[in-house]
C-alpha cells in the first residue's frame, strides 16, 4: 500500500505552509537576531527600521502583550531578547513589513547597544560552573561500586557525540489570521499543533478557545518543530495581534539554521566491568548534555538518554548520572531518537574499548550481553525481549561472522583500501517517557453518501502516519482505502493533543481511530442486522458489502449508511485512547514506562580509502522487529530514512560552533548532509518473526526513530577499518567520524 501522498508529492501538488494561498492584506515578518551569543542587551534603536520603506511595524520585548515567555517545561525561554542575550541567533525584535524583502532590509537597519559577555560552550564548563537547567538524574541498578570489586577486567573513558542539523526540508514558519473577537487562526508547520496553541495564547493574552491551530502536514520535522515550531507561530501571532492584519513568516533555510536548535551534543565518561566470560557486571556513566541557552525540551531528552543507557543489554549493576548543561548556544531540541542515541552510543563504545583491549570481536561482548525475556532494564522494567531472537534471525540470514571474515580475508590483501564491520543492535522504547502525553483522540464522520473522514492530533511530517490510520478506518469498516480522508490536523477538531513525537503517533491516534471506528461500526451494524434480518452479531463487513454469518447479502455501503442516517443513528464517533499499563515515578527512578520495546539487530560494513581518508557505506543488513507491520512500503521506507539519518549524523555532519558560540557550519555548502552518493550501496531489511503480541496498533510496532540507530554501527565499522591500518594509533571515541578526521586517525604520529 503506497503512503497517501505519493501522488501529490511527485506532481509538486502537496500544500506546505509556503503554499497556502494567502488573504489580501497579508504582512511578513522577519527577525532581528542577536550577532553574538551572551552579552547584556542595553537598549535596541528601532527608528531607522520603523522608517525604512514598507514597515508596518516593529516589535520588541516591551510590546508583548502576554507574557515574554515560551519556555514550556522551564520557563526560561523569552520570546524575544529583554535585557540579557544568550545565544547567537537569539530573536531581539519583529519587523513586519508589506513584503519580505522590505522586512528583511528593515532588519539591518535595527541597532544595539550590548557588553559582550564571556559565553560558555562546553557542557563540562557549565556544570563545573553549576549551571544546569534540572538537577541531575540518576538510574541505580544493583550496585555497581560493589560490582567493579568483583571484574576481571574494568575500562573506562571518554565519549563525544556531536550535535545534528535537522534539515526539513520545508523550513520553520507560520501564517497567524486574525479571527471575530480578537481571536486567531495559525497555520504553522509544527509537529505540536496543541505546544504552539498554548504557546501563542502565553504570549498573546488569549484563551485555548480563541486560537486555532491547523496542520495540512509538514515538510519533515525530525523532531525539529516538536517544540522549536512555538517561536515563529508566536511571532506572526503577536505580530498580527498588534496590526490587525495577516501575518505570515517563513524562515530562509540559513536563518532557520541559525536560530533554531539541533540534536544535543554530549561528552560522557564510562567505566565497564566485565567478567571472564565477557559477561558486562557493572557499567557507570555520566552523561553531560549540552542544552544550550534554555530547557526547551531538554529535561525528557536527558531522561530518555539515561533509559537507553544500556541499549538491548543486561547490565546487573548500573549508576548512570545525567546533567543536563546550560551553555550559550540556541537551545538543543529533540531530534529522532530524543537522547537514545546519544546513550547507546556510550556504551557501544564502552563495549568496543574492551573489546579492543581485550582482543576479542565487539560482536562477541555485545551478543553474549544481549537482554533476556524477564530481565530488568535499570529503570525496573521486565524486557520482553527479541534482542536474542532479532540477533539469531539475523545471523541465519546474512551470516555475522562470514561478513567479519570476508572483510579480514580482504583486508590481508589491500594494502591502501581496508574494510570494517561492526553490530548495532537497537533496543528502543515506545511511549512518551512522561505518562500522562500518552493519550490521543481523534473524530470520525461517516458521510451519508459513504465517505469517510477522520480527523486526529497526528501531524503527517513524511512518515505515513496519515496512510496509516486511513488504513485503520478502511480495515474497520471494510472499505477501499479511497473511501477514507484524513482532514488537517486542527485544533478546533482534536484539543489538547500530544505532539507527534516518540514514534508513537501511529500508535496512539491509530488505536483512537480504531475505537471510533468500532463505535459507529457497532451502530450501523445494529441497522444492518435490522436490515437482513438477522442478529447483529451474524453481520459483518467487507469489501463495502454486508455479510450475514459470513454470506454476501445485497446490502452495500452506501445504502446502509443512507438507511442508518435516515432512522437517525449516529454516523459520527470522537473516541480517546490512553495507554494501558504504563508509569514512572522519578522518586524512586523505578517504573514500567514503554508500551512495549522496539528491537533489531544491523550489521554495517564500509570500505575506508587509507590514502585519501574517504569511505564508502558498503552495506547496511538488518533484521528487524515490526511486530507485524501494517504497511512495509512505509515502514520500509522509515528504516531506509532512519538508517541514512544515523550514519549521517555519526560520519559526515558537522555541526561546528566557533568558541564564541557564532555557527560556523549555517548553510549547505558548510554543512553536509548525506546524498545519493553517499548512502549505504545496500540496505537489506529482515523483519523479525515473532508471534508475540503487543499494544501496537494492530501489533504494527513503531517505527519512526528505532532504525536511526542502527547508523551508530557505521561509526564503529570505519573505526575498525582505520585499526586494520594503523593498528597502533590511538583513537579518541569521538563523533563525527568525518573523512577529514578519519585521515588524521590514519597518519597521526
Ligand atoms: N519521517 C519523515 N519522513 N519525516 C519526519 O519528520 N520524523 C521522525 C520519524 N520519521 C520524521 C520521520 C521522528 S523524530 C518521529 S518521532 C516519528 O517519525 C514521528 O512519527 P510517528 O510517531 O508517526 O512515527
Ligand atoms: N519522546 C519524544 N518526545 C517527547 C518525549 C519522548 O519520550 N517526551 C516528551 N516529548
Ligand atoms: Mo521525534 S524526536 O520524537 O519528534
Amino acid at each position: 500500500m503506497r503512503n497517501l501522498d505519493s501522488h501529490s508529492h511527485v506532481r509538486g501538488e502537496s500544500i506546505y505552509l509556503d503554499d497556502i494561498p494567502l488573504i489580501h492584506g497579508t504582512l511578513y515578518a522577519c527577525v532581528f537576531d542577536s550577532p553574538v551569543a551572551h552579552a547584556k542587551l542595553n537598549t535596541i534603536d528601532v527608528r531607522d527600521a520603523e522608517e525604512s520603506e514598507g514597515v508596518v511595524r516593529v516589535i520588541t520585548a516591551k510590546n508583548i502583550i502576554g507574557e515574554n515567555q515560551i519556555g514550556g517545561i522551564v520557563p526560561d525561554e523569552p520570546l524575544l531578547a529583554d535585557g540579557e542575550i544568550h545565544f547567537q541567533g537569539m530573536p531581539i525584535a519583529i519587523i513586519v513589513a508589506e513584503s519580505e524583502t522590505l522586512a528583511r532590509k528593515a532588519a539591518k537597519k535595527i541597532k544595539i547597544d550590548i557588553e559582550t559577555l564571556e559565553p560558555v560552550t562546553d557542557p563540562r564548563i557549565a556544570a563545573a560552573n553549576g549551571d544546569l537547567i534540572v538537577p541531575p538524574k540518576q538510574f541505580i541498578l544493583g550496585n555497581s561500586p560493589a560490582a567493579f570489586k568483583t571484574c576481571a577486567h574494568i575500562f573506562e573513558g571518554r565519549t563525544e557525540t556531536n550535535g545534528q542539523e535537522h534539515l526539513y526540508i520545508e523550513t520553520q514558519g507560520a501564517y497567524a489570521i486574525p479571527a471575530e473577537n480578537g481571536g486567531l487562526k495559525i497555520y504553522s508547520s509544527t509537529q505540536g499543533p496543541t505546544a504552539v496553541q498554548r504557546a501563542v495564547c502565553r504570549v498573546t493574552g488569549l484563551a485555548m478557545n480563541e486560537v486555532e491551530v491547523d496542520v495540512q502536514r509538514l515538510g519533515g520535522g525530525f523532531g525539529g518543530k516538536e517544540d522549536q515550531a512555538n517561536a515563529w507561530a508566536c511571532i506572526t501571532a503577536v505580530a498580527s495581534q498588534l496590526t490587525g492584519r495577516p501575518v505570515k513568516y517563513a524562515l530562509h533555510r540559513m536563518e532557520d539554521m541559525r536560530m533554531t536548535g539541533k540534536r544535543h551534543p554530549y561528552s560522557s565518561d564510562f567505566r565497564i566491568g566485565l567478567d571472564r566470560d565477557l559477561k558486562i557486571v557493572a557499567y557507570d556513566v555520566t552523561f553531560y548534555q549540552n542544552a544550550g541557552a534554555s530547557a526547551d525540551l531538554s529535561p525528557p531528552v536527558l531522561e530518555r538518554t539515561l533509559f537507553h543507557c544500556t541499549n538491548s543489554y543486561f547490565v546487573p549493576n548500573v549508576t548512570a548520572t545525567a546533567y543536563s548543561c546550560r551553555t550559550n548556544l540556541p537551545p538543543n531540541t529533540a531530534f529522532r531518537g530524543f537522547g537514545g542515541p546519544q546513550g547507546m552510543f556510550v556504551i557501544e563504545t564502552a563495549i568496543a574499548h574492551a573489546a579492543e583491549k581485550l582482543g576479542v570481536p565487539a560482536s562477541e561482548i555485545q551478543r553474549k550481553n544481549l537482554i533476556d525475556d524477564g530481565q530488568r532494564f535499570p529503570y525496573g522494567q521486565k524486557a520482553e525481549s527479541e534482542a536474542i531472537t532479532s540477533w539469531n534471525q539475523g545471523n541465519k540470514k546474512y551470516d555475522f561472522s562470514g561478513l567479519q571474515k570476508e572483510a579480514e580475508l580482504f583486508n590481508t590483501s589491500s594494502r591502501y583500501f581496508k574494510k570494517g564491520v561492526a553490530m548495532m543492535p537497537v533496543c528502543f522504547g515506545i511511549s512518551f517517557t512522561k505518562t500522562p502525553m500518552n493519550q490521543a483522540r481523534s473524530l470520525v464522520h461517516v458521510y451519508s453518501d459513504g465517505s469517510v473522514a477522520v480527523s486526529t492530533g497526528a501531524v503527517e511530517m513524511g512518515q505515513g502516519v496519515n496512510t496509516k490510520i486511513a488504513q485503520v478506518a478502511a480495515k474497520v469498516f471494510g472499505l477501499p482505502i479511497e473511501k477514507v480522508r484524513l482532514q488537517t490536523t486542527n485544533t478546533l477538531r482534536i484539543a489538547n493533543t500530544s505532539p507527534t513525537a516518540a514514534s508513537a503517533a501511529a500508535d496512539l491516534n491509530g488505536k483512537a481511530t480504531q475505537l471510533a471506528c468500532e463505535a459507529v461500526l457497532t451502530r450501523l451494524k445494529e441497522v444492518a442486522a435490522e436490515l437482513v434480518e438477522a442478529e447483529a452479531g451474524a453481520i459483518t463487513l467487507v469489501d463495502s458489502v454486508v455479510f450475514r454469518d459470513g454470506e454476501k447479502t445485497d446490502l452495500g455501503w452506501q445504502r446502509l449508511v443512507m438507511e442508518s442516517h435516515l432512522r437517525r443513528v449516529n454516523l459520527s464517533e470522537h473516541a480517546h485512547y490512553a495507554t494501558p499499563g504504563i508509569n514512572f515515578d522519578w522518586s524512586t527512578a523505578k517504573g514500567h514506562p514503554f508500551a512495549y520495546h522496539v528491537y533489531g539487530t544491523a550489521v554495517v560494513g564500509v570500505t575506508v580509502d587509507c590514502l585519501r581518508g574517504r569511505y564508502e557505506i558498503d552495506y547496511v543488513k538488518c533484521c528487524h522487529d515490526f511486530g507485524s507491520s501494517m504497511n512495509t512500503a512505509v515502514d520500509n521506507g522509515q528504516i531506509e530514512g532512519g538508517i541514512v539519518q544515523g550514519i549521517g549524523w555519526m560520519t559526515i555532519e558537522e555541526v561546528v560552533y566557533d568558541p564564541d558560540g557564532k555557527l560556523r557550519s549555517s548553510a549547505l555548502s558548510t554543512y553536509k548532509v548525506p546524498d545519493i552518493y553517499s548512502v549505504p550501496k545496500t540496505i537489506e531489511i529482515l523483519p523479525l518473526e515473532t508471534d508475540r503480541e503487543n499494544l501496537a496498533v494492530f501489533n504494527s510496532k513503531a517505527v519512526g526513530e528505532p532504525p536511526l540507530m542502527y547508523g551508530i554501527a557505521a561509526y564503529f565499522a570505519i573505526r575498525n577499518a582505520v585499526r586494520a591500518f594503523s593498528p597502533e594509533n590511538p583513537l579518541a571515541f569521538k563523533a563525527p567520524f568525518t573523512p577529514e578526521t578519519v585521515l588524521m586517525s590514519l597518519y597521526q604520529s
